[in-house]
């Protein structure tokens, strides 16, 4: 399937219809669309495939059993399982008003009862592309909108906001800044970006893993070493610190860099020279130093494993990252983004969520952050079977389930108050009903209605 296709709604109109003699109408009558048809289920599927059509009218009456429904049901079940944002018209036989309400509860996006009127159906149809139209609009701007305040940093939320300003800010100078943000936070997509921004932008940028290299190993990558200065030692070998002269060093996660190697990066700090290990000559280097950590500063310091003075000397400027669930609005947006890129990545058509997956996403409390959203995505991009990702394919284990996201219907957010309260006040009165429906301002009669409507039961 070509890209263009997928990106542009096309104009066909697949018409699922048996009888040869409105197939044939349906073409002569709508010429403005490219209308294919199908006469049953199964080719009706692969011309879905084949066009991904944007409106599909679909006759319920479906051989083998036209006068029965079931057919017709499930090739619309299917139909929006693998296209969902098909707009699909279901036409029925003149007094089948139940199958009709039970296709929009399925999905479907409206209804039409024979026998036919090409215009009446024309309008319906004309309807359908317009609005399919606009809602692949809808999708493709919020996809592309420039919710990017700095370089590889998506977001949108008031918090990001003002820390993408922090790092804008601090930019240009050369302060010492330390990052500090649970893991996946963006700790280092962050550092880049301020490196990016920079005057250093064009030298380079060095980063180096404090927890990830071995003790023994992590002297020689910071400062180098001349030849000869240990076993294996057979050529002089420069230091990350080195490699950055120019640029920008960052340091991650700083808060296990060893406490011998602490003495020896404060000292380079203020002096801002190396020697390698080995070596007798100072070296002076020129970097801007960034660093990160998810680990409390202070406490390792109370705890004697961070020295206090190194610590003052990182922190002329803190950052603050919060995490994923306290920026109010970023998973979707993020998680839009990465959708688009794993997609890509897996060459399928997967293009956005279910809403059941964007509640599931924003109640989720994401412990791993960014790169949680990252692999739940990536993965339930893979599993997906149609072009939405649904909460069922995110594997959320979602401890807030049921709880779910604020809904937006008025009726809703009042009844879910309204249980709410109940059982407050049911706690409250330890149970007691009379005390309870007196709590509540309600009769006892009414209390009891409630109860039976929110299922909670009375405690003896
Ligand atoms: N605001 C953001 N918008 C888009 N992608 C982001 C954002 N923040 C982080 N990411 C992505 O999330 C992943 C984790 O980010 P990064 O490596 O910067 O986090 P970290 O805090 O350094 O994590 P760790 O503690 O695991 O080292 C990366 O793939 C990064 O591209
Ligand atoms: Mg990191």
């Amino acid at each position: 399937m070509s890209k263009a296709k997928e990106e542009k709604p096309n104009n066909v109109l697949l018409a699922i219809e048996d009888d040869a003699g409105i197939q044939k109408q349906l073409k002569w009558c709508f010429e403005d669309y490219q209308v294919v048809v199908a006469g049953d289920r199964e080719t009706a599927i692969k011309e879905l495939r084949r066009y991904e059509p944007s409106v599909v009218t679909l006759d319920l009456g479906l051989p083998p059993d036209p006068a029965n429904a079931t057919e017709g049901l499930r090739t619309l079940e299917e139909i929006l399982s693998l296209a969902p944002q098909t707009k699909v018209v279901v036409v029925t036989g003149n007094d089948d008003r139940e199958n009709a309400v039970k296709a929009i509860g399925m999905g479907a996006y409206d209804f039409y009862q024979k026998p036919i009127d090409v215009e009446i159906l024309g309008l319906i149809i004309d309807r359908a592309f317009r609005l399919r139209a606009l809602e692949d609009e809808n999708q493709r701007l919020s996809l592309n909108i420039g919710e990017m305040p700095l370089d590889g940093v998506i977001a949108s939320s008031q918090k990001m906001l003002k820390i993408c300003r922090t790092i804008e800010k601090v930019a240009p100078t050369d302060v010492t800044t330390l990052l500090l943000g649970e893991s996946g936070t963006g700790k280092e997509v962050l550092a880049k970006a301020l490196h990016n921004m920079s005057p250093r932008k064009d030298k380079a940028f060095i980063a180096i893993n404090c927890a990830a290299i071995p003790e023994n190993l992590l002297e020689s990558e910071l400062f180098g070493y001349e030849k000869g200065a240990f076993t294996g030692a057979v050529k002089q070998t420069k230091g990350k610190i080195e490699y950055a002269d120019g640029g920008t060093f960052f340091l991650d996660e700083i808060g296990d860099l060893p406490m011998a190697l602490q003495a020896k990066l404060l000292r380079f700090l203020q002096e801002r020279t190396i020697e390698r290990i080995g070596g007798r000559m100072e070296i002076p280097i020129d970097v801007r130093v960034l660093c990160a950590t998810h680990q409390d500063l202070k406490k390792l310091i109370e705890a004697g494993l961070f020295r206090e003075d190194l610590y003052y000397r990182l922190t002329e400027i803190t950052v603050d990252i919060p995490p994923l669930k306290e920026r109010d609005g970023d998973v979707v947006l993020i998680a839009r983004a990465i959708l688009n890129r794993c997609a890509q990545k897996h060459n399928k058509a997967v293009k956005n969520f279910t809403t059941d997956a964007l509640d599931a996403m924003t109640a989720y409390s994401w412990p791993g952050n960014i790169r949680e959203l990252e692999n739940k995505i990536n993965r339930a991009v893979i599993m997906a079977d149609g072009k939405q990702v649904s909460a069922e394919d995110l594997e959320l284990d979602n401890e807030l389930e049921g709880q779910s996201t604020m809904p937006f219907n008025l009726k809703e957010v009042r009844e879910s108050a309204e249980g709410d309260v109940i059982r407050r006040a049911m706690n409250y009165a330890e149970g007691n009903v009379s005390k309870t429906a007196e709590l509540l301002g309600v009769t006892r009669p009414t209390l009891y209605s409630l109860m039976g409507k929110y299922g909670i039961v009375e405690v003896e």
